[in-house]
């Protein structure tokens, strides 16, 4: 077994920490403060190949391996969790679902823009009466014949108002139950599309969420990815690599508080000597940093089990279940290492720790991670 990088790796991680440190941390503040979208710093990535990193070059990606893209999300998160779940959610979500399920002319025509940053993607199955419990579906696709008709609302969707195609979840035949739901390419401006207002979160403030309305929009056919009725395969089997994205999120905000919280515990000088000298302070340390090395082994063989093509449902799930936890409680105690400046803005831990919270909820709650589990084992 090994469990050493390649150069490739390397270079990918350096030059993902080198973003973050240079374009990512000046701003992410204000960003917070003010759920400012992180625009420009998105662009950038971009044009460094960060938002499509996975998808074939014919296509305009970056053609790496998964765990290049763990290693990039682990970096870009410690700085800003805003941006990674952009990242997050046009490299796992939208292009991977478009390269593997889309039609040939559905890749020329949006996977291209998709994967160099041109646009960005949004995927969009949650609604207001469907969140883990995903096949109760409401909005509705009904067959016209060339096209669906687009009715309902879905709720929570990250890149709601920036994103410009929007993979959408619809019920056509209410009978067939999860077998009568489609995937549908929704476009920005499509008449009877809605962008509802932003909503006011605890962390990744400056990521972009939003609710979406559809009225009688008219999506042609050839808008539908795979067959008729593959529309919640499509999303449970995207959702599957999009946890290990999360979860390499997760990674990425604890790996960056213990980072803090290593840096003050040298500097923060009690009872004449560094914090880092007393036990209680290095246990801490200690067990975050164990912690960590366990999530980013999660998330590694995850990505290994993706890129050498076994199944990775249940490592996925596994590495997000556990890195959202190790992220939830490492930042909790960065905090208190860092005591009263631990509880202020300027030294980041605070909105780490609001950041971290999301990770046990989007792509599935950790509930929901552990049910994707427990069946993968007991079948
Ligand atoms: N790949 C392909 N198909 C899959 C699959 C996978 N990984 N997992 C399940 N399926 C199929 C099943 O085989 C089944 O099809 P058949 O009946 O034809 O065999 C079908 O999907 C339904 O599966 P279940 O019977 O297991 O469905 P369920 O109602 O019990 O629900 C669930 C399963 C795991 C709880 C699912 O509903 C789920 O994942 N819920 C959470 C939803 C979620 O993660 N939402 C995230 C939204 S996106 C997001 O959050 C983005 C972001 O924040 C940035
Ligand atoms: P519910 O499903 O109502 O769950 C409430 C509680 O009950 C949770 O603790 C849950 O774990 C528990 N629970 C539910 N069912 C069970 C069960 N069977 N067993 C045990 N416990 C259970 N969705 C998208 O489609 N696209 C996006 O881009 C997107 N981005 C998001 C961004 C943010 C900031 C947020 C907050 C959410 C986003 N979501 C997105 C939605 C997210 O995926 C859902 O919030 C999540 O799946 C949970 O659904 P819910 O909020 O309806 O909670």
């Amino acid at each position: 077994m090994n469990f050493q990088l390649t150069e490739e790796h390397l270079a990918v991680q350096e030059a993902a920490r080198e973003f973050a440190q240079t374009e990512l941390l000046p701003g992410v503040i204000e960003r917070d403060e003010h759920q400012k979208f992180p625009a420009e710093q998105i662009k950038k990535m971009g044009e460094l190949g960060f938002l499509g990193m996975m998808v074939d070059p014919k296509y305009g990606g970056g053609g790496m391996d998964t765990v290049s893209y763990v290693l990039a999300m682990e970096e870009i998160s410690k700085v800003d969790a805003s941006a990674s779940v952009v990242m997050s959610v046009n490299n796992s979500l939208v292009c991977w679902g478009l390269e593997k399920y889309g039609s040939e002319e559905q890749k020329q025509k949006y996977l291209t823009r998709l994967a160099t940053g041109e646009i960005i993607g949004a995927f969009c199955l949650s609604e207001p009466e469907a969140g883990s419990d995903a096949t109760s579906q409401r909005t509705t696709a009904i067959d016209m014949g060339d096209h669906y008709l687009l009715n309902g609302t879905k709720n929570w969707i990250t890149n709601g108002s920036t994103a410009s195609v929007y993979l959408v979840i619809a019920q056509t035949d209410v009978a067939k139950g999860h077998r009568g739901i489609n995937a549908l390419i929704v476009e920005r401006g499509m008449e009877g599309f809605e962008i509802g207002p932003k909503e006011n979160k605890l962390g990744i403030r400056g990521s972009d969420t939003h609710s979406l309305m559809f009225t009688d929009v008219k999506v042609p056919k050839e808008n539908r990815i795979g067959e008729d009725g593959f529309g919640f395969k499509f999303a449970m089997s995207t959702l599957a690599g999009g946890r290990i994205g999360i979860a390499s999120q997760a990674l990425g905000i604890a790996s960056g508080a213990y980072e803090l919280a290593v840096k003050y515990a040298k500097e923060r000088k009690a009872f004449g000597v560094e914090i880092a000298k007393h036990q209680a302070i290095q246990f801490k340390l200690a067990d975050m940093a164990t912690n960590i090395e366990a999530a980013r082994l999660l998330c590694l063989q995850a990505a290994y089990d993706k890129d050498s093509h076994a199944d990775y449902g249940k490592s996925g799930a596994m590495a997000k279940l556990f890195a959202s936890k190790v992220a939830m409680e490492t930042t909790v105690e960065a905090v208190q290492v860092h005591g009263g400046y631990g509880f202020v803005k300027e030294y980041h831990v605070e909105r780490l720790m609001r950041d971290a919270k999301i990770t046990q909820i989007y792509e599935g709650t950790s509930e929901i991670q552990k049910i994707v589990i427990s069946r993968e084992l007991l079948k």
